[in-house]
Protein backbone atom coordinates (compact mmCIF):
# COMPACT_ATOMS: atom_id res chain seq x y z
CA UNK A 1 0.00 0.00 0.00
CA UNK A 2 0.98 3.56 -0.45
CA UNK A 3 3.40 4.91 2.50
CA UNK A 4 3.24 8.51 3.69
CA UNK A 5 6.54 10.02 3.90
CA UNK A 6 6.26 12.46 6.68
CA UNK A 7 4.30 11.24 9.26
CA UNK A 8 6.51 11.33 12.48
CA UNK A 9 8.37 14.81 12.38
CA UNK A 10 8.49 14.70 16.22
CA UNK A 11 7.53 11.07 16.77
CA UNK A 12 9.67 9.01 18.78
CA UNK A 13 8.92 5.94 16.77
CA UNK A 14 7.17 4.88 13.29
CA UNK A 15 3.50 3.61 14.22
CA UNK A 16 1.61 4.25 11.34
CA UNK A 17 -1.25 2.50 10.00
CA UNK A 18 -0.17 2.13 6.63
CA UNK A 19 3.71 0.34 5.66
CA UNK A 20 5.92 3.95 6.26
CA UNK A 21 8.99 4.95 4.82
CA UNK A 22 9.58 7.40 7.58
CA UNK A 23 10.91 11.00 6.76
CA UNK A 24 14.37 10.50 5.19
CA UNK A 25 12.69 10.42 1.61
CA UNK A 26 12.04 13.14 -0.58
CA UNK A 27 8.98 12.94 -3.38
CA UNK A 28 8.65 14.83 -6.22
CA UNK A 29 6.92 13.97 -9.56
CA UNK A 30 8.43 14.52 -13.21
CA UNK A 31 5.67 15.30 -15.22
CA UNK A 32 6.16 15.11 -19.69
CA UNK A 33 3.86 17.50 -20.48
CA UNK A 34 1.45 17.79 -24.35
CA UNK A 35 -0.24 14.20 -23.75
CA UNK A 36 -4.32 14.41 -24.00
CA UNK A 37 -5.52 12.44 -21.66
CA UNK A 38 -7.87 9.24 -22.24
CA UNK A 39 -9.72 6.55 -20.78
CA UNK A 40 -11.59 6.47 -17.20
CA UNK A 41 -11.03 7.17 -13.97
CA UNK A 42 -12.30 6.37 -10.32
CA UNK A 43 -13.26 9.33 -7.51
CA UNK A 44 -12.04 8.32 -3.97
CA UNK A 45 -14.22 9.18 -0.67
CA UNK A 46 -14.43 12.70 -0.13
CA UNK A 47 -11.05 14.20 1.76
CA UNK A 48 -13.14 16.77 3.52
CA UNK A 49 -15.81 14.53 4.68
CA UNK A 50 -13.86 12.08 5.87
CA UNK A 51 -11.58 14.69 7.91
CA UNK A 52 -14.59 15.51 9.72
CA UNK A 53 -16.38 12.04 9.99
CA UNK A 54 -12.95 10.23 11.80
CA UNK A 55 -13.09 12.96 14.59
CA UNK A 56 -16.66 12.17 14.82
CA UNK A 57 -16.20 8.65 14.90
CA UNK A 58 -14.63 9.60 19.05
CA UNK A 59 -18.46 9.75 20.19
CA UNK A 60 -19.95 6.29 18.89
CA UNK A 61 -20.21 3.84 21.27
CA UNK A 62 -19.15 0.36 19.53
CA UNK A 63 -17.87 -0.25 16.19
CA UNK A 64 -17.99 2.11 13.25
CA UNK A 65 -17.05 1.02 9.94
CA UNK A 66 -16.06 3.79 7.69
CA UNK A 67 -16.02 2.67 3.80
CA UNK A 68 -15.27 4.69 1.09
CA UNK A 69 -12.21 5.93 2.60
CA UNK A 70 -9.65 8.01 0.65
CA UNK A 71 -6.11 6.55 0.99
CA UNK A 72 -4.52 9.88 2.10
CA UNK A 73 -1.91 11.53 4.33
CA UNK A 74 -5.22 13.26 6.47
CA UNK A 75 -7.09 10.31 6.82
CA UNK A 76 -4.13 8.04 8.06
CA UNK A 77 -2.72 10.55 10.75
CA UNK A 78 -6.77 10.95 12.00
CA UNK A 79 -6.76 7.06 12.61
CA UNK A 80 -3.66 7.33 14.17
CA UNK A 81 -4.75 10.25 16.78
CA UNK A 82 -7.77 7.95 17.80
CA UNK A 83 -5.43 4.97 17.73
CA UNK A 84 -3.40 6.81 20.53
CA UNK A 85 -5.90 7.61 22.55
CA UNK A 86 -7.03 4.00 22.92
CA UNK A 87 -9.23 3.38 19.97
CA UNK A 88 -8.95 0.24 17.69
CA UNK A 89 -8.88 0.95 14.48
CA UNK A 90 -8.43 -2.07 11.65
CA UNK A 91 -8.45 -1.95 8.24
CA UNK A 92 -10.96 -4.77 6.39
CA UNK A 93 -9.88 -3.65 2.84
CA UNK A 94 -8.39 -0.04 1.89
CA UNK A 95 -11.18 1.84 1.89
CA UNK A 96 -12.85 0.00 4.43
CA UNK A 97 -11.65 0.58 8.18
CA UNK A 98 -14.03 -0.08 11.73
CA UNK A 99 -12.88 2.40 14.53
CA UNK A 100 -13.74 1.32 17.96
CA UNK A 101 -13.58 4.10 20.58
CA UNK A 102 -15.25 2.03 23.70
CA UNK A 103 -12.06 2.61 25.45
CA UNK A 104 -10.56 6.51 24.11
CA UNK A 105 -9.29 8.80 26.55
CA UNK A 106 -7.63 11.98 26.42
CA UNK A 107 -4.23 12.32 25.92
CA UNK A 108 -0.78 14.35 25.60
CA UNK A 109 0.57 11.57 23.08
CA UNK A 110 -1.19 13.26 19.95
CA UNK A 111 0.10 16.60 20.05
CA UNK A 112 2.67 16.22 17.41
CA UNK A 113 0.47 15.16 15.15
CA UNK A 114 -2.42 17.40 16.35
CA UNK A 115 -0.15 20.54 15.54
CA UNK A 116 0.22 19.21 11.44
CA UNK A 117 -3.04 19.37 9.96
CA UNK A 118 -6.01 21.93 9.86
CA UNK A 119 -8.90 19.50 10.61
CA UNK A 120 -7.69 18.53 13.79
CA UNK A 121 -9.91 21.38 15.29
CA UNK A 122 -12.76 18.85 14.70
CA UNK A 123 -11.17 17.02 17.98
CA UNK A 124 -12.05 19.88 20.24
CA UNK A 125 -15.84 19.02 19.43
CA UNK A 126 -15.82 15.44 19.11
CA UNK A 127 -13.97 15.49 22.54
CA UNK A 128 -16.19 18.23 24.10
CA UNK A 129 -18.93 15.89 23.21
CA UNK A 130 -17.40 12.45 24.21
CA UNK A 131 -15.72 13.50 27.35
CA UNK A 132 -17.17 16.87 28.31
CA UNK A 133 -13.62 18.21 28.24
CA UNK A 134 -10.95 18.45 25.40
CA UNK A 135 -7.25 19.30 25.23
CA UNK A 136 -5.73 19.44 21.96
CA UNK A 137 -2.85 21.64 20.16
CA UNK A 138 -4.00 24.77 17.79
CA UNK A 139 -4.34 22.92 14.54
CA UNK A 140 -1.68 23.12 11.39
CA UNK A 141 -0.20 25.72 10.14
CA UNK A 142 -2.01 29.27 7.80
CA UNK A 143 -0.61 28.64 4.09
CA UNK A 144 -2.94 31.12 2.19
CA UNK A 145 -3.36 34.12 5.28
CA UNK A 146 -4.78 34.28 8.59
CA UNK A 147 -7.29 31.09 9.45
CA UNK A 148 -8.94 31.81 12.58
CA UNK A 149 -11.00 29.53 14.84
CA UNK A 150 -13.08 32.43 16.55
CA UNK A 151 -16.69 30.97 15.16
CA UNK A 152 -15.57 27.32 16.59
CA UNK A 153 -14.93 28.94 19.65
CA UNK A 154 -17.84 31.13 19.86
CA UNK A 155 -19.97 27.74 19.32
CA UNK A 156 -18.07 25.92 22.07
CA UNK A 157 -18.34 28.63 24.44
CA UNK A 158 -22.59 29.21 23.63
CA UNK A 159 -22.54 25.16 24.06
CA UNK A 160 -21.65 25.89 27.88
CA UNK A 161 -17.59 25.44 27.40
CA UNK A 162 -15.02 27.30 28.95
CA UNK A 163 -11.79 27.40 26.66
CA UNK A 164 -8.32 28.32 27.42
CA UNK A 165 -5.22 29.06 24.81
CA UNK A 166 -2.13 29.24 25.69
CA UNK A 167 0.93 27.73 24.65
CA UNK A 168 -0.62 26.65 21.27
CA UNK A 169 -2.77 24.12 23.38
CA UNK A 170 -6.43 24.33 23.26
CA UNK A 171 -8.58 23.21 26.78
CA UNK A 172 -11.78 23.42 26.97
CA UNK A 173 -14.82 21.68 29.65
CA UNK A 174 -18.04 21.35 29.59
CA UNK A 175 -20.07 23.06 33.03
CA UNK A 176 -21.10 20.21 34.29
CA UNK A 177 -19.43 17.67 31.97
CA UNK A 178 -21.80 17.80 29.28
CA UNK A 179 -22.87 20.31 26.69
CA UNK A 180 -25.90 22.49 26.66
CA UNK A 181 -27.93 23.36 23.61
CA UNK A 182 -27.57 26.70 22.18
CA UNK A 183 -28.97 29.16 19.64
CA UNK A 184 -25.68 29.92 17.52
CA UNK A 185 -25.44 32.64 14.49
CA UNK A 186 -22.08 32.54 13.09
CA UNK A 187 -20.62 35.63 12.21
CA UNK A 188 -18.99 33.93 8.69
CA UNK A 189 -19.97 31.24 6.98
CA UNK A 190 -17.60 28.46 7.78
CA UNK A 191 -17.26 25.21 6.98
CA UNK A 192 -15.28 24.10 9.94
CA UNK A 193 -17.27 26.01 12.31
CA UNK A 194 -20.41 24.48 11.13
CA UNK A 195 -19.17 21.10 11.50
CA UNK A 196 -17.16 21.12 14.66
CA UNK A 197 -20.74 22.85 16.26
CA UNK A 198 -22.93 20.05 14.90
CA UNK A 199 -20.02 16.90 16.09
CA UNK A 200 -19.95 18.55 19.88
CA UNK A 201 -24.23 19.62 20.03
CA UNK A 202 -24.48 15.79 18.18
CA UNK A 203 -24.87 14.55 22.44
CA UNK A 204 -25.43 18.01 23.58
CA UNK A 205 -28.53 18.01 26.25
CA UNK A 206 -31.38 19.89 24.58
CA UNK A 207 -31.65 21.95 21.55
CA UNK A 208 -29.38 23.71 19.19
CA UNK A 209 -30.03 25.98 16.36
CA UNK A 210 -27.29 26.93 14.30
CA UNK A 211 -27.76 29.68 11.59
CA UNK A 212 -25.40 31.21 8.79
CA UNK A 213 -24.31 27.60 8.30
CA UNK A 214 -22.06 26.39 5.44
CA UNK A 215 -23.79 23.96 2.77
CA UNK A 216 -20.99 21.91 1.35
CA UNK A 217 -21.83 18.38 0.43
CA UNK A 218 -19.03 17.46 3.07
CA UNK A 219 -21.63 18.99 6.02
CA UNK A 220 -24.52 17.23 4.79
CA UNK A 221 -22.17 14.05 4.90
CA UNK A 222 -21.15 14.43 8.33
CA UNK A 223 -25.07 14.75 9.34
CA UNK A 224 -26.14 11.98 7.51
CA UNK A 225 -23.08 9.67 9.36
CA UNK A 226 -24.58 11.34 12.70
CA UNK A 227 -28.01 10.26 12.00
CA UNK A 228 -26.92 6.69 11.03
CA UNK A 229 -25.23 6.57 14.63
CA UNK A 230 -28.73 7.61 16.26
CA UNK A 231 -28.06 11.38 16.22
CA UNK A 232 -30.76 13.77 15.00
CA UNK A 233 -29.88 16.73 13.14
CA UNK A 234 -32.04 18.32 10.56
CA UNK A 235 -31.27 21.41 7.90
CA UNK A 236 -28.06 20.43 6.85
CA UNK A 237 -27.62 21.81 3.01
CA UNK A 238 -29.66 24.79 4.08
CA UNK A 239 -28.16 27.55 5.98
CA UNK A 240 -29.61 27.23 9.26
CA UNK A 241 -28.81 23.86 10.96
CA UNK A 242 -30.89 22.39 14.14
CA UNK A 243 -29.95 19.51 16.23
CA UNK A 244 -31.39 18.21 19.17
CA UNK A 245 -28.93 16.45 21.23
CA UNK A 246 -29.16 12.48 22.20
CA UNK A 247 -27.57 10.45 25.10
CA UNK A 248 -25.41 8.38 22.80
CA UNK A 249 -24.31 7.38 19.41
CA UNK A 250 -24.35 3.74 18.38
CA UNK A 251 -22.28 2.09 16.06
CA UNK A 252 -22.78 1.27 12.30
CA UNK A 253 -21.68 1.52 8.84
CA UNK A 254 -21.54 5.07 6.82
CA UNK A 255 -20.08 5.33 3.06
CA UNK A 256 -18.57 8.59 2.25
CA UNK A 257 -19.74 10.99 -0.85
CA UNK A 258 -17.11 10.85 -3.47
CA UNK A 259 -14.68 13.97 -3.21
CA UNK A 260 -16.13 16.98 -5.12
CA UNK A 261 -12.66 18.14 -5.55
CA UNK A 262 -10.74 15.52 -6.62
CA UNK A 263 -13.78 14.82 -9.62
CA UNK A 264 -13.40 18.96 -10.03
CA UNK A 265 -9.31 18.30 -10.62
CA UNK A 266 -9.56 15.94 -13.39
CA UNK A 267 -12.14 17.24 -15.12
CA UNK A 268 -9.61 20.46 -15.50
CA UNK A 269 -7.06 18.49 -15.96
CA UNK A 270 -8.70 17.17 -19.36
CA UNK A 271 -9.81 20.21 -20.06
CA UNK A 272 -6.37 22.02 -20.05
CA UNK A 273 -4.21 18.38 -21.99
CA UNK A 274 -7.57 18.15 -24.63
CA UNK A 275 -8.92 14.32 -24.76
CA UNK A 276 -11.96 12.84 -23.21
CA UNK A 277 -12.12 11.27 -19.40
CA UNK A 278 -14.90 9.26 -17.87
CA UNK A 279 -14.75 10.43 -14.18
CA UNK A 280 -16.76 7.65 -12.15
CA UNK A 281 -18.10 7.47 -8.66
CA UNK A 282 -19.17 11.17 -8.26
CA UNK A 283 -22.19 13.06 -7.88
CA UNK A 284 -22.48 15.54 -10.85
CA UNK A 285 -24.97 17.88 -8.58
CA UNK A 286 -22.13 18.37 -6.23
CA UNK A 287 -20.13 19.48 -9.33
CA UNK A 288 -22.65 21.60 -11.03
CA UNK A 289 -20.67 25.25 -10.95
CA UNK A 290 -17.40 23.37 -11.85
CA UNK A 291 -19.26 21.97 -15.11
CA UNK A 292 -20.89 24.98 -16.17
CA UNK A 293 -17.00 27.07 -15.84
CA UNK A 294 -15.36 24.51 -17.84
CA UNK A 295 -18.38 24.54 -20.37
CA UNK A 296 -17.85 28.24 -20.62
CA UNK A 297 -14.39 27.87 -21.04
CA UNK A 298 -14.53 25.32 -23.90
CA UNK A 299 -15.09 21.99 -23.10
CA UNK A 300 -17.56 19.50 -23.11
CA UNK A 301 -19.12 18.03 -20.19
CA UNK A 302 -21.69 15.33 -20.14
CA UNK A 303 -23.49 13.92 -17.01
CA UNK A 304 -24.52 10.67 -16.25
CA UNK A 305 -26.04 9.15 -13.25
CA UNK A 306 -22.86 8.82 -11.36
CA UNK A 307 -20.15 9.77 -13.68
CA UNK A 308 -19.32 12.88 -16.33
CA UNK A 309 -17.45 12.55 -19.24
CA UNK A 310 -15.03 15.88 -19.95
CA UNK A 311 -14.19 16.15 -23.91
CA UNK A 312 -12.17 18.80 -24.93
CA UNK A 313 -10.87 19.30 -28.41
CA UNK A 314 -11.10 22.81 -29.56
CA UNK A 315 -10.05 26.02 -28.57
CA UNK A 316 -10.64 27.88 -24.64
CA UNK A 317 -11.80 30.96 -23.77
CA UNK A 318 -11.82 33.92 -21.14
CA UNK A 319 -13.85 33.89 -18.52
CA UNK A 320 -14.49 35.11 -14.82
CA UNK A 321 -14.80 33.12 -11.36
CA UNK A 322 -15.49 34.19 -8.29
CA UNK A 323 -15.10 31.44 -5.19
CA UNK A 324 -17.79 31.20 -2.87
CA UNK A 325 -19.25 29.38 -0.32
CA UNK A 326 -21.45 26.27 -1.71
CA UNK A 327 -23.31 26.26 -4.12
CA UNK A 328 -20.59 29.14 -5.91
CA UNK A 329 -17.59 27.76 -7.33
CA UNK A 330 -15.23 26.14 -4.71
CA UNK A 331 -11.88 27.83 -3.61
CA UNK A 332 -10.27 24.24 -3.53
CA UNK A 333 -10.66 24.40 -7.11
CA UNK A 334 -9.11 28.26 -7.75
CA UNK A 335 -5.84 27.48 -8.55
CA UNK A 336 -6.68 24.98 -11.08
CA UNK A 337 -9.21 27.04 -12.62
CA UNK A 338 -6.88 29.84 -12.84
CA UNK A 339 -3.85 27.42 -14.63
CA UNK A 340 -6.71 26.10 -16.84
CA UNK A 341 -7.18 29.78 -17.96
CA UNK A 342 -3.61 30.83 -19.01
CA UNK A 343 -4.31 28.17 -21.89
CA UNK A 344 -7.05 30.33 -22.95
CA UNK A 345 -7.58 32.94 -25.20
CA UNK A 346 -8.07 36.67 -23.80
CA UNK A 347 -7.53 38.21 -20.38
CA UNK A 348 -9.71 36.18 -17.53
CA UNK A 349 -10.33 37.70 -13.89
CA UNK A 350 -10.42 35.26 -11.01
CA UNK A 351 -11.83 36.52 -7.36
CA UNK A 352 -10.79 34.47 -4.27
CA UNK A 353 -13.48 35.16 -2.47
CA UNK A 354 -13.38 32.56 0.55
CA UNK A 355 -9.37 33.50 1.69
CA UNK A 356 -7.18 36.24 1.86
CA UNK A 357 -4.14 34.79 0.51
CA UNK A 358 -4.58 31.87 -1.60
CA UNK A 359 -2.51 33.10 -4.92
CA UNK A 360 1.15 31.55 -3.70
CA UNK A 361 0.99 29.61 -6.24
CA UNK A 362 1.06 32.22 -8.94
CA UNK A 363 4.94 32.60 -8.27
CA UNK A 364 5.32 28.74 -9.68
CA UNK A 365 3.19 29.43 -12.96
CA UNK A 366 5.25 32.35 -13.74
CA UNK A 367 8.03 29.91 -13.80
CA UNK A 368 6.21 27.92 -16.75
CA UNK A 369 5.51 31.26 -18.20
CA UNK A 370 2.13 32.67 -17.09
CA UNK A 371 1.35 35.98 -17.14
CA UNK A 372 -0.95 36.33 -14.24
CA UNK A 373 -0.46 39.86 -11.94
CA UNK A 374 -2.42 39.76 -8.47
CA UNK A 375 -3.66 41.88 -6.76
CA UNK A 376 -5.25 41.51 -3.43
CA UNK A 377 -7.82 38.75 -4.01
CA UNK A 378 -8.22 39.40 -7.31
CA UNK A 379 -5.81 37.72 -9.98
CA UNK A 380 -5.64 38.75 -13.99
CA UNK A 381 -4.87 36.10 -16.05
CA UNK A 382 -3.43 36.99 -19.54
CA UNK A 383 -4.08 33.99 -21.71
CA UNK A 384 -1.15 32.83 -23.50
CA UNK A 385 -2.26 29.35 -25.51
CA UNK A 386 0.37 27.13 -23.61
CA UNK A 387 3.09 26.78 -20.71
CA UNK A 388 6.17 25.66 -21.04
CA UNK A 389 7.84 22.85 -18.45
CA UNK A 390 9.76 24.19 -15.15
CA UNK A 391 10.43 23.30 -11.72
CA UNK A 392 8.46 24.17 -9.47
CA UNK A 393 6.96 23.54 -6.14
CA UNK A 394 3.70 22.27 -4.99
CA UNK A 395 3.28 25.30 -2.16
CA UNK A 396 0.08 23.81 -0.82
CA UNK A 397 -2.45 21.04 -1.56
CA UNK A 398 -4.46 22.07 -4.37
CA UNK A 399 -1.66 24.57 -5.22
CA UNK A 400 0.40 21.08 -6.05
CA UNK A 401 -2.75 20.04 -8.16
CA UNK A 402 -2.57 23.17 -10.13
CA UNK A 403 0.80 22.58 -10.46
CA UNK A 404 -0.43 18.54 -12.16
CA UNK A 405 -2.64 20.21 -14.02
CA UNK A 406 0.15 23.07 -15.71
CA UNK A 407 2.65 20.11 -15.96
CA UNK A 408 0.21 18.15 -17.96
CA UNK A 409 -0.41 20.08 -20.69
CA UNK A 410 3.26 22.33 -20.50
CA UNK A 411 5.99 21.53 -23.10
CA UNK A 412 8.86 19.64 -21.93
CA UNK A 413 9.09 18.72 -18.41
CA UNK A 414 7.81 19.84 -15.67
CA UNK A 415 9.61 18.70 -11.83
CA UNK A 416 7.20 19.27 -8.90
CA UNK A 417 8.91 19.53 -5.45
CA UNK A 418 6.92 18.96 -2.02
CA UNK A 419 4.38 16.54 -3.01
CA UNK A 420 4.31 15.60 0.32
CA UNK A 421 0.97 18.58 0.27
CA UNK A 422 -0.39 16.37 -2.71
CA UNK A 423 -0.73 12.88 -0.60
CA UNK A 424 -2.58 14.24 1.65
CA UNK A 425 -5.65 15.30 -0.38
CA UNK A 426 -5.64 13.16 -3.63
CA UNK A 427 -5.28 9.16 -3.22
CA UNK A 428 -2.70 7.76 -5.41
CA UNK A 429 -2.63 10.91 -8.28
CA UNK A 430 0.38 9.44 -9.77
CA UNK A 431 -1.53 6.47 -10.62
CA UNK A 432 -4.29 7.13 -12.07
CA UNK A 433 -3.02 9.75 -14.40
CA UNK A 434 -0.58 6.99 -15.62
CA UNK A 435 -3.55 5.31 -16.72
CA UNK A 436 -5.39 7.43 -18.42
CA UNK A 437 -2.32 8.59 -20.56
CA UNK A 438 -0.23 10.89 -18.67
CA UNK A 439 3.74 11.12 -18.51
CA UNK A 440 4.15 11.61 -14.79
CA UNK A 441 6.02 9.72 -12.32
CA UNK A 442 6.99 9.58 -8.48
CA UNK A 443 10.90 9.83 -7.81
CA UNK A 444 12.15 9.58 -4.32
CA UNK A 445 15.65 11.33 -3.14
CA UNK A 446 16.96 10.79 -0.07
CA UNK A 447 16.77 13.36 1.82
CA UNK A 448 20.33 15.28 2.60
CA UNK A 449 18.65 17.76 5.59
CA UNK A 450 16.32 15.60 7.82
CA UNK A 451 15.14 18.91 9.08
CA UNK A 452 13.37 20.56 6.30
CA UNK A 453 11.32 17.30 5.80
CA UNK A 454 9.66 18.27 9.29
CA UNK A 455 9.63 21.80 8.83
CA UNK A 456 7.31 21.26 5.93
CA UNK A 457 5.08 18.40 7.34
CA UNK A 458 3.98 21.04 9.82
CA UNK A 459 3.49 23.85 7.89
CA UNK A 460 0.35 22.79 6.16
CA UNK A 461 -2.94 23.31 4.93
CA UNK A 462 -6.65 21.26 4.36
N1 LIG B 1 -13.29 32.01 9.26
C1 LIG B 1 -13.36 32.91 10.30
N2 LIG B 1 -13.51 32.40 11.57
C2 LIG B 1 -13.60 31.07 11.81
C3 LIG B 1 -13.53 30.16 10.74
C4 LIG B 1 -13.37 30.66 9.47
O1 LIG B 1 -13.29 34.11 10.09
O2 LIG B 1 -13.73 30.70 12.99
C5 LIG B 1 -13.15 32.51 7.88
C6 LIG B 1 -11.85 32.04 7.22
O3 LIG B 1 -10.77 32.89 7.51
C7 LIG B 1 -12.25 32.04 5.76
C8 LIG B 1 -13.72 31.67 5.78
O4 LIG B 1 -14.18 31.95 7.10
O5 LIG B 1 -12.10 33.32 5.24
C9 LIG B 1 -14.07 30.23 5.45
O6 LIG B 1 -13.30 29.35 6.27
P1 LIG B 1 -13.84 27.89 6.63
O7 LIG B 1 -13.97 27.82 8.10
O8 LIG B 1 -15.04 27.60 5.79
O9 LIG B 1 -12.62 26.98 6.19
P2 LIG B 1 -12.08 25.69 6.92
O10 LIG B 1 -13.20 24.96 7.54
O11 LIG B 1 -10.91 26.00 7.77
C10 LIG B 1 -12.45 24.05 4.96
C11 LIG B 1 -11.61 23.11 4.13
C12 LIG B 1 -10.74 23.91 3.18
C13 LIG B 1 -11.62 24.80 2.31
C14 LIG B 1 -12.54 25.67 3.18
C15 LIG B 1 -13.55 26.47 2.38
C16 LIG B 1 -11.28 21.26 5.63
C17 LIG B 1 -10.36 20.52 6.53
N3 LIG B 1 -10.77 22.32 5.03
O12 LIG B 1 -11.55 24.86 5.68
O13 LIG B 1 -10.13 22.94 2.36
O14 LIG B 1 -10.82 25.65 1.54
O15 LIG B 1 -13.28 24.83 4.09
O16 LIG B 1 -14.32 25.62 1.58
O17 LIG B 1 -12.44 20.89 5.46
C18 LIG B 1 -8.48 22.03 0.95
O18 LIG B 1 -9.14 20.98 0.96
O19 LIG B 1 -7.51 22.23 0.20
C19 LIG B 1 -8.86 23.10 1.88
C20 LIG B 1 -8.06 24.11 2.18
Amino acid sequence: MKLLTTLHAGMGKKTALWQNRGSDFLDKYVIRGGKPLYGEVEISGAKNAAVAIIPAAMMVDGVCRIENLPQISDTDKLLQILSLMGAKVRFINPGTVDVDCTSVRLSNRIFSLTKQIRASYYLIGSMLGRFGEACTTMPGGCNFGVRPIDQHIKGMKALGASIEIGRGLIQAKAAGGRLHGARIYLDKVSVGATINIMIAAATAEGMTIIENVAREPHIVDLANFLNSMGADIRGAGTDVIKVRGVQKLHGGAYSLIPDQIEAGTYMTAVAATGGALKINNVIPRHLECISAKLREIGADVQEGGDFVVVRREGALYRANVKTQPYPGFPTDMQPQITTLLCLAQGTSIVTEGVWDNRYRYVNELRKMGAEIHVSGKTAIIEGIGHLTGAPVAACDLRAGAAMIVAGLCAEGTTVIEDVVYIERGYQDIVGKLRAVGADIAAISEPDDEPDGNENRALDDVG
